[in-house]
């Protein structure tokens, strides 16, 4: 059964979702709303959305608050989604970088990791010798659910789809006995990433040293224009001279004032 709701109680939510995520949800986004947390008050046997509402905002740990935007946000991702971006990483960022051998990268809504670990293969094919790299990719999402799904860093092989064979033997190792069809990441990928809770609306964010690229992929999609140039104008802060920004392919910064070069329809570059 799917629990109604008022357009107050909607409009409530909204304000909500909106202040601590920047998730803009349109009046079409009603039913969508009431069906994703249906479940939840059925699980707390509560009569009304009043009444979660009240229980999202009495908690003080704020586990609810959590919950409640992993049942509303889209966390669809794939393992060398959107591939021409690893092919920019490979063929014009990295020989920039050879003679440092130095790359930090923040992948920042993450997901359930494929796009960090993407990265982290990207780099470790592309490069003569990885050992004598030094690579860091810094990988967050405000899910605490995702972060953990990334973190174990296992996946079913139906996953894998899109990875060349090769990389999946170098870069994963194959579950036996029970974990039939289940790949566990290699330590020298794991250890490549760190996984972190961040929230993109934050006014800062915990990077000392200026980045060589972020990806910020298929989620400003979900943000008002006010809160995409907010955020572009953060990236920026916190890029190298030189540095680049990834947006996903159906997302645009047309409208959006900020200080990059375009150098592709969803490849940026902070002025050198
Ligand atoms: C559709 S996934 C994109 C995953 C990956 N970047 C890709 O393109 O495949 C969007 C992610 O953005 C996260 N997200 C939504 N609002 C966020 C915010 N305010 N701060 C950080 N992450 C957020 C969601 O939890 C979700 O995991």
């Amino acid at each position: 059964m799917e629990y109604s709701i008022t357009a107050e109680e909607f409009q409530r939510f909204r304000t909500l979702i909106y202040d601590e995520s920047g998730i803009s949800l349109s009046e079409q986004k009603k039913s969508l709303l009431a069906s994703r947390l249906s479940k939840r008050l059925r699980d707390l046997d509560l009569a009304t959305f009043s009444d979660y509402y009240a229980t999202v905002m009495e908690d003080q740990t704020r586990q609810e608050f959590t919950r409640l935007l992993d049942l509303i946000s889209t966390n669809k991702t794939d393992f060398f989604r959107e591939p021409k971006h690893f092919d920019f990483l490979r063929e014009r960022i990295i020989p920039e970088l050879e003679c440092a051998k130095r790359i930090r990268i923040w992948s920042s809504a993450c997901s359930t990791g494929e796009e960090p670990y993407t990265i982290a293969m990207t780099l470790y094919e592309a490069v003569q010798n990885p050992a004598q790299w030094d690579f860091k990719i810094l990988a967050s999402d405000l899910s605490t659910r995702v972060l953990a799904k990334a973190a174990s860093g296992l996946y079913d092989e139906d996953r894998f789809r899109d990875v060349p064979p090769e990389f999946i033997k170098r870069h994963f190792l194959r579950g036996l006995g029970e974990q039939t069809g289940v790949f566990k990441v290699k330590p020298h990928l794991a250890d490549a990433i760190t996984f972190r809770r961040l929230n993109l609306m934050d006014d800062r964010f915990p990077i000392k040293h200026p980045l060589d690229l972020i990806f910020c992929r298929n989620v400003m999609i979900y943000f008002d224009r006010p809160t995409q140039e907010t955020l572009v104008n953060k990236f920026h802060h916190y890029l190298k001279p030189g540095g680049y920004l990834f947006i996903g392919h159906s997302e645009s910064l047309q409208w959006v004032k900020h200080p990059f070069e375009s150098l592709a329809p969803t490849i940026y570059q902070k002025e050198r």
